[in-house]
């Protein structure tokens, strides 16, 4: 019996710049995103009816009917398997728990089956392209074009969600201006680690300041992220609430996360690699 499993890598969205918004209401986005060396888990097994089970330590509340994306991109595969998630990720986060999910759903089912993943992963979610590439991309349109970047650092990142899930609509729906600037086209090249944090630090995430608008405690996990020693910047990831800092070395993210766990019982925290695959 063939048994796949695939890693659901969390997403994040180093820059994400709006740069307007179509007819339709969707925003047209312009992006560096890269992956956690830490996320959710999918395991498949053949079956003869489709059954979703969701454990782990994030699985309070995670729909395990038709409204889960793991069971949309089943459908989308069109194999019947015995389908486990295991979640380690808040849900509404930001940082692409349930489209990543989706993109590991895909890739594990299509492997279990032998068959390719199907054009349209659109239709799931507008991160379910970028999760599927899995590796650090430029993702511009809706969420559609997504470009490889081979030129992206690994980085030493804490991630912190002080507990309150986000509206992704109800952020976008609070943005002042919807045509920011792009990012540089072609974007620079990054010889080092520091020429890469140095431009990172002049890019944004546009929909931090109206994330913290809605969840004023985004603004003091931000400013509790700078205070821990060997912080080089703190940014929103997505829609929120999920903030990350990037740290010089792994011993310091190690040390933040600990010490932010320890003051803020209430908060996740979690220490990880980004981009390291
Ligand atoms: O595609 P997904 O279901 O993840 O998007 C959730 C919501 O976020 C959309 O309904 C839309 O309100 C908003 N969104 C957007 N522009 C995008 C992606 C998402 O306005 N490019």
């Amino acid at each position: 019996m063939t048994v796949v499993e695939a890693r659901a890598s969390a997403k994040i969205n180093l820059t994400l710049h709006v740069t307007g918004r179509r007819d339709d209401g969707y925003h047209l986005l312009d992006s560096l995103v890269v992956f956690a060396d830490f996320g959710d888990r999918i395991t498949v097994r053949p079956a003869t009816a489709t059954r979703l089970t969701v454990t782990g330590p994030m699985a309070a509340g995670v729909p395990v009917d038709a409204g889960n994306l793991v069971l949309k991109a089943a459908a989308l595969i069109g194999v019947s398997a015995d389908i486990m998630l295991e979640k380690y990720l808040p849900a509404a986060a930001g940082i692409g728990g349930g489209s990543s999910d989706a993109a590991a759903t895909l890739r594990a089912l299509s492997e279990m089956a032998g068959v390719a993943v199907p054009c349209d992963v659109l239709s799931l979610g507008a991160d379910v392209p970028v999760c599927l590439a899995g590796g650090a991309a430029w993702m511009r349109g809706i969420g559609e074009d997504v470009t490889p970047l081979a030129g992206v650092p690994p980085l030493y990142a804490v991630l912190v969600n002080p507990g309150v899930a986000v509206a992704t609509p109800e952020i976008f729906a609070g943005l002042t201006t919807r045509d920011n600037p792009a990012m540089p086209e072609p974007l620079p090249t990054w010889p080092e680690t520091s020429d890469f944090m140095a431009w990172l630090a002049t890019q944004r995430n546009d929909l931090q300041a109206p994330a913290i608008a809605k969840e004023p405690i985004i603004a003091e996990v931000l400013a509790t992220l700078l205070d821990t020693p060997g912080c080089q910047l703190a940014r929103m990831s997505g829609s929120g609430a999920t903030c990350f800092g990037l740290y010089d070395s792994a011993e310091r993210a190690s040390a933040a996360a600990g010490r932010l766990a320890q003051d803020r019982p209430g908060w996740w925290v979690v220490a990880t690699r980004l981009n390291a695959a």
